[in-house]
């Protein structure tokens, strides 16, 4: 963090300080949450947690060089005590963001806010010095401890904001104000919670009415109700997409062999040449989000192209293509799932069984069951069955309980019989079955919701597979 005294602190967050000797001492050290990343000259965070109290490692975070504990009540070491630890870390997160005059870029959306955040990260930092949430901590507590990792020399600051419900990402851009806010898709992600779409759209939406009439809205074009987003906003707006009206825009779009997408840019400043080294072609609307946003920031086409064709994956789980020694390709995308995920990760499966075909290889989608769809589970678990054979997948392997049942009766329902499509219990049967399946040129997807840690069925199929060509990092 920027350095701040324990008297600048405690007036910020409205806290009193306790077994303070100096309040003129600065913290100058990362402000963490957890004991063991303490620095020297830390700010310790304690939050009161499920398991765990912060204030019991009050103690050990001031031996391992804490300056000072952001805590609900005296500790024994030197502390600002306040009634709500979150609403002060908050709040000076704000304060330091407000201070440095960052320009804050935040972005929402049901799938992909992680991997365009990477992207645009990635672009942004050929431009100028560019702090962004790492992996997807991206809520209240998340959010402004990346926030205050930004120093005087950050140009850019790269927010996901996550959201649960109404009203979550109201709270989030009243920590650290955008002046570009994103919006990538409404989807069904969390649908179960939220109870609707049109609940998702209202609460996705706050992002760009929290948006200053000199800010900027980027708007997916190809999303009606992103689109529709547009009349809750002072700021100018910025369409990205496929649509012939977009202001950033991709023409000639196509997967390659490996599956990467490749397409023509075209911005209000120029065109350029994009082949991603990500796989499947929803990353096109996440380049293209990514492109509007440094387009917005006054990057040349060119450059963008350049930036966008050289961004790898920066975190992990997401579409991680690794071919093993013996030829099988393992996709691992176990980070997450819901209905709109799945249906672009089984055709980046298809096009990538495309080439393996020619090779003998068959394509295999081992599928786990998506979380949190209240009512529509049912209906949506068995329609990425149907995808499943629709889209020509060699074999549809359906791992876990009830959910994974309708997805294979989906399957079958839509005409895959017999070995095509099969229905196993758990990681390890599923793992079990294609140890003793798989064969050279086969290409095999995996993906689920997080809760269920499909990742380790890739793992397990990766053991010793190190030497591998790694595609994608
Ligand atoms: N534009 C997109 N449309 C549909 N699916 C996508 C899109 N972008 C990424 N995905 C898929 O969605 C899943 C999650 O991707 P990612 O982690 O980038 O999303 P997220 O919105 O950050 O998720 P979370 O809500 O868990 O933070 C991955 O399986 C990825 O392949
Ligand atoms: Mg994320």
């Amino acid at each position: 963090m920027i350095a701040l005294s324990l008297a600048e602190i405690a007036e910020i967050v409205g806290g009193q300080p306790h077994d303070i000797p100096d309040p003129s001492v600065q913290v100058t050290g990362p402000v963490v949450i957890d004991s063991r990343q303490v620095a020297a000259g830390s700010l310790f965070v304690a939050f009161a947690g499920e398991n765990v109290d912060g204030h019991d490692y009050a103690q050990r975070a001031f031996e391992a060089g804490a300056v000072a504990v952001l805590a609900a009540r005296p500790v024994g070491v030197p502390a600002i005590v306040v009634d709500d630890v979150q609403a002060a870390l908050g709040a000076l997160a704000r304060d330091v963001v407000g201070r440095l005059g960052t320009e804050v870029v935040a972005l929402t959306g049901s799938s992909g806010k992680t991997s365009t955040k990477d992207l645009i990260a990635q672009v942004l930092q050929r431009h100028a010095p560019t702090v962004f949430t790492p992996g997807s901590l991206n809520n209240e507590i998340g959010l402004p401890l990346t926030a205050l990792t930004a120093t005087a020399e950050t140009r850019h600051l790269v927010l996901e904001m996550g959201a649960r419900g109404v009203g979550h990402i109201r709270y989030l851009t009243g920590l650290t104000p955008p002046t570009i806010g994103l919006v990538l898709n409404v989807g069904s992600a969390h649908i179960g919670e939220f109870g609707g779409k049109e609940q998702i759209a209202l609460a996705k939406g706050e992002l760009v009415e929290s948006l200053p009439e000199s800010g900027c809205a980027v708007l997916n074009a190809d999303d009606p109700l992103v689109r529709a987003m547009a009349s809750r906003t002072k700021a100018r707006v910025l369409l990205f997409g496929e649509a012939a009206d977009a202001d950033v825009r991709a023409e000639n779009v196509r997967l390659t062999d490996a599956g990467q997408p490749s397409f023509s840019l075209l911005t209000p400043s120029g065109c350029g040449d994009v082949t991603l080294r990500l796989y499947g072609e929803h990353h096109v609307s996440n380049a293209l989000a990514a492109a509007a946003v440094a387009h917005e920031l006054g990057m040349s086409a060119d450059e963008i192209a350049r930036a966008l064709s050289e961004a790898g994956s920066l975190s992990r789980w997401r579409m991680e293509v690794t071919e093993r020694p013996d030829g099988v390709t393992v996709v691992n995308d176990a980070y997450n799932a819901n209905p709109e995920s799945m249906r672009a990760a089984l055709r980046a499966l298809a096009a990538m069984g495309e080439a393996s075909r020619a090779r003998g290889g068959r394509t295999w989608a081992v599928l786990g069951p998506m979380a949190e769809l209240g009512d529509d589970s049912l209906a949506e678990h068995d329609a990425v069955g149907r995808l499943a054979v629709r889209l020509n997948v060699s074999k549809l392997v359906a791992v876990g309980g009830r959910e994974a049942s309708w997805l294979q009766l989906g399957a079958y329902n839509e005409g895959s019989w017999g070995e095509e499509s099969v229905h196993v219990s758990d990681a390890q049967a599923a793992v079990d079955l294609l140890r003793s399946e798989l064969r050279p040129g086969d290409v095999v997807l995996v993906k689920a919701s997080r809760s269920i840690g499909l990742e380790r069925v890739a793992l397990a199929l990766l053991e010793g597979a190190a030497e591998g060509e790694v595609a994608a990092r």
